[in-house]
């Protein structure tokens, strides 16, 4: 089988760490039967510089047929003074809408030689290795109203308005479910039904999801405030947590801050399956920036990037043993003690990016 694959690097050490995927790519290409062949093209700051739009509509095509995207990080200063619709994060936007990207994927895994890196305790985090999923295209941040009005008296009133539809809870559930057989399979979705009737729904279309289709995945529910709490007390408990986009935006934020670093977590942005191939469309990012304090030095951690590419193995192309082989690689260089500067202790000696990409390579 062939694998396309869209690596669209962006700016600042967006590029850099790119390379250490493609070094990853072209291992797999030399030393395994596996074919990625991919294209590359600009987004984000450098797509302006050249076309004047963040990403543009020959890179959306492109985009939209292949197989996943790789994406990398937008933005610096230098675009700051640039109209607000064709900002580096305009591009980002655009290609999660246009490829309707409604589950968002964050896993919060921590390895071992960075257990102490946590904001937890060791034996608490120690080998953590969980999934949160965050539904990303509907619920209170889109719902309409949405406005602030004046109400006399020198008041004003702000409403958001929170909309969750019988289908956008169904998709989301169902890709918890599908991701849950792959890992732990268990599911915890979480929501306020005690005071919210979007979390009625909520609970009842989960409930309904997995009596149709998923009797074998365990199901749990927790009301999301609790949900935060145990998050905290003891996150080993879950495997696959999922939950609206709000509730969703603040635990994965949580859960990222278990793990340590900036520098180390990946994430995956997934759409509807293709009527054809099934294959569901898909984009792959870290959850960091384009660091712009440390572009152009070679020194940024290539973890992140590298570990997004590991999610398309592993959620686009179902290649679960080589996503492992990658993870496992990379948990390898860390324990042979290899360290970017934003993962080291103070004083420690540090790798540049190009060191870490080459320690996992030879993993
Ligand atoms: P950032 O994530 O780029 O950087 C925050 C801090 O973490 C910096 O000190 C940076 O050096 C460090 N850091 C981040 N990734 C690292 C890595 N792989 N290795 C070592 N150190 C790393 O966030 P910041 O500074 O708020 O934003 C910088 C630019 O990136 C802005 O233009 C912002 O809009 C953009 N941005 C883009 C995102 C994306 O493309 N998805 C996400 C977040 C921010
Ligand atoms: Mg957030």
């Amino acid at each position: 089988t062939d694998y396309n694959l869209l690596l669209l690097p962006g700016d600042g050490i967006g590029t850099e760490i790119m390379e250490e995927v493609k070094r990853v790519i072209a291992w797999f290409n030399d030393k395994t039967d596996l074919t990625f062949t991919y294209e590359e093209d600009l987004v984000g700051g450098a797509a302006y510089d050249a076309h004047g739009a963040a990403v543009s509509d020959a890179t959306m095509e492109k985009a939209l047929s292949s197989d996943a995207v790789i994406f990398g990080a937008v933005g610096g200063p230098k675009w700051d003074g640039v109209p607000y619709d064709v900002r580096p994060e305009a591009g980002l936007l655009r290609l999660r809408k246009d490829l309707k990207l409604f589950a968002n994927l964050r896993p919060a895994i921590c390895y071992p030689a960075l257990a102490d890196a946590s904001s937890l305790k060791r034996d608490v985090v120690e080998g953590l290795d969980i999934l949160i999923v965050r539904e990303l295209t509907g619920g209170v941040y889109f719902g309409e109203p949405k406005e602030i009005t004046d109400i006399g008296n020198g008041q004003k009133r702000a409403v958001d308005t929170q909309v969750y539809d019988t289908y956008e809870i169904e998709r989301i559930a169902a890709v918890a479910f599908d991701l849950a057989r792959t890992r732990g399979n268990k599911v915890t979705s979480m929501e306020k039904r005690n005071v919210m009737k979007s979390g009625v729904l909520w609970n009842e279309v989960v409930t309904a999801t997995h009596k149709a289709t998923y009797k074998d995945v365990e199901l749990e529910h927790m009301l999301a405030d609790a949900g935060g709490m145990q998050l905290v007390r003891w996150p080993k408990q879950f495997d696959v947590i999922v939950t609206d986009n709000l509730f969703g935006d603040m635990l994965s934020d949580v859960a990222a801050m278990l793990t340590g670093s900036l520098g180390m977590l990946p994430s995956a942005a997934l759409g509807a399956p293709d009527p054809t191939t099934g294959r569901r469309k898909a984009m792959y990012e870290p959850v960091h920036g384009s660091a712009p304090d440390i572009a152009g030095k070679g020194i940024a951690n290539p973890i992140a990037m590298i570990a997004s590419f590991a999610m398309a193995l592993r959620y686009s192309f179902e290649l679960t043993r080589q996503a492992d082989l990658v993870e496992s690689a990379i948990a390898a260089a860390l324990d042979k003690g290899l360290r970017t500067g934003d993962i080291a202790e103070a004083g420690a000696p540090t790798v540049t990016t190009v060191e870490m990409g080459t320690a996992i390579l030879t993993e």
